[in-house]
């Protein structure tokens, strides 16, 4: 069986070189014409820890290739797994042009029986129109299949996720597409739900959702920590023995990001309010998520009182850390906020900053991208940390506070113990404690 992978950003490229570890035949391929160069040659255009070996592996084993033709690829493939881009409009849904404009592409080209796969997170009810618009605009009496099998792998892990599933869901309403599906993930037989296609659509808008929500409600009592003499850390400790609630995703701080949550439950409201189901919840989640940062702010204010001209560290960039990712980062509305205020930001991340220069281009004095985190720190009024990296929480702290103008550390994550930090001397504005 030969899979073609059509798109192949962060979720594709995994997926194309995950597939082929697991022993298929996979070909990738994509509009941008350097991401397939680049692919080709053993270079992942993003950084995903595990990633580029297990390439470089794959194109060696002759498992794995990367076409610059869609057409082509679709005629070759028997299962086509669709993971092209579904933005947000304005409105809040998501905009399936591109899940269109492949199927349009794939009625041009069927040539053969294909089970075409969607990767990407779609509205449920996504399945009926590619199947009406592939019927509508095919050539040839061929038959096809939609399948659902939604992905949620985690950027910085998003390998190992893939490979050691939590679960696998798929959404079919055929037995020759459950078969086909059921065969190229036969590695995890015990991980396997099958369900018919909107179940699975809604699967992962469901969980995205329930998972931000959570955010915004660890986020909630965050605040409510801070005007009492609560600690977010215990509060979330304790109530993560509990089994029912789980320990993950009860980590306060500047609030969600990366090209999921945000996007996700937006477009789940919307499609609530299309069928008339009541989503207040879920909209209150995200008002929550919106003010993360402008709390954030009032924190660095109450610091240091007058912005402009301060010179503000911030360390991280990317949404969360082990990614370069910053799409929908809270990184860029606080740099944004800021240099409305006029401060001087030194800004480093360990991987993001590049994907940063094409946002905030370098500007010196108002826009700085430092080297390291000393670079950045020095001479600074106020250090800010808003991705919690592992590098950021073993910082020696002694040398900050000498490289510091001012000793003032503003903590999005968390990241380190208040006792500790307020010993050594700084002014310490931590998440959710004291
Ligand atoms: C995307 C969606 O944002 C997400 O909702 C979904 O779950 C999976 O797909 P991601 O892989 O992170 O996630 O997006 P991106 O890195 O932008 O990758 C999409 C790729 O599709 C890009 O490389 C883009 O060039 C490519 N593409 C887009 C095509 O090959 N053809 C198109 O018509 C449109
Ligand atoms: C998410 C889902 O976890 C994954 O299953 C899905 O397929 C894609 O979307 P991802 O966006 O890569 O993955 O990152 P995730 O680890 O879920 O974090 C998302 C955001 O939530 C980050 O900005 C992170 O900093 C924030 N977060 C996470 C918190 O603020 N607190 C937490 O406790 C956990």
């Amino acid at each position: 069986m030969k899979i073609g992978v059509i798109g192949t950003g962060y979720v594709g490229l995994v997926t194309a070189v995950c597939l082929a570890d697991l022993g298929h035949k996979v070909a990738g391929t994509d509009v941008i014409p350097e991401k397939i160069d680049k692919a080709s040659r053993g270079i992942a255009h993003i950084y995903e820890p595990g990633l580029e070996d297990l390439l470089r592996k794959n194109l060696k084993k002759g498992n794995l290739s990367f076409i610059h033709d869609l057409a082509k690829t679709i005629q070759s493939s028997d299962v086509l797994f669709v993971s092209v881009n579904t933005p947000q409009r304005e409105d809040g849904s998501a905009d399936m042009t591109y899940v269109e404009g492949v199927s349009r592409k794939i009625a041009d080209n069927l040539n053969s029986y294909k089970l075409i796969v969607e990767k990407s997170t779609v509205p449920v009810k996504t399945s009926n129109w590619i199947k009406r618009t592939i019927s509508l605009h095919k050539k040839k009496e061929v038959d096809f299949d939609v399948a659902s099998n939604p992905e949620f792998l985690r950027e910085g892990s998003a390998v190992s996720d893939f490979l050691n599933p939590d679960r696998i869901i798929i959404g079919v309403e055929t037995e020759r597409a459950r078969d086909i599906l059921l065969s190229i993930y036969r590695k995890f037989k015990n991980k396997i739900l099958v369900t018919n296609i909107d179940t699975a659509e809604l699967i992962k808008h469901a969980s995205n959702s329930f998972l931000a929500l959570k955010i915004s409600y660890i986020n909630l009592i965050s605040d409510l920590c801070e005007k009492t003499d609560a600690d977010i850390e215990l509060v979330s400790k304790g109530m993560g023995l509990d089994p029912r609630i789980g320990s993950h995703f009860l980590r306060a701080g500047v609030g969600y990001g990366g090209s999921c949550f945000p996007k996700d439950i937006k477009a789940l409201a919307r499609i609530g309010e299309d069928f008339g189901v009541d989503v207040n919840l879920l909209k209150e989640a995200e008002r929550i998520n919106l003010r993360r940062s402008e709390l954030f702010l009032e924190k660095i204010k109450k610091a240091l009182w007058i912005l402009k001209d301060k010179k503000v560290a911030i360390l991280g960039l990317s949404f969360k850390p082990q990614t370069d990712d910053i799409r929908e980062a809270p990184s860029i509305k606080i740099i944004r906020k800021l240099l409305e205020e006029g401060s001087e930001l030194r800004l480093y991340d360990p991987k993001a900053v590049e994907n940063m220069r094409k946002i905030f281009p370098e500007k010196p004095p108002q826009i700085f991208y430092a080297k390291s985190s000393s670079e950045a720190i020095k001479g600074a009024n106020a250090l800010l940390i808003i991705t919690e990296w592992e590098e950021f929480k073993k910082l020696d702290l002694k040398k900050v506070k000498k490289l510091m103008a001012n000793p003032i550390i503003v903590d999005g994550r968390n990241i380190f113990e208040p006792s500790q930090v307020k010993s050594l001397g700084f002014e310490y504005y931590p998440t959710g404690r004291k």
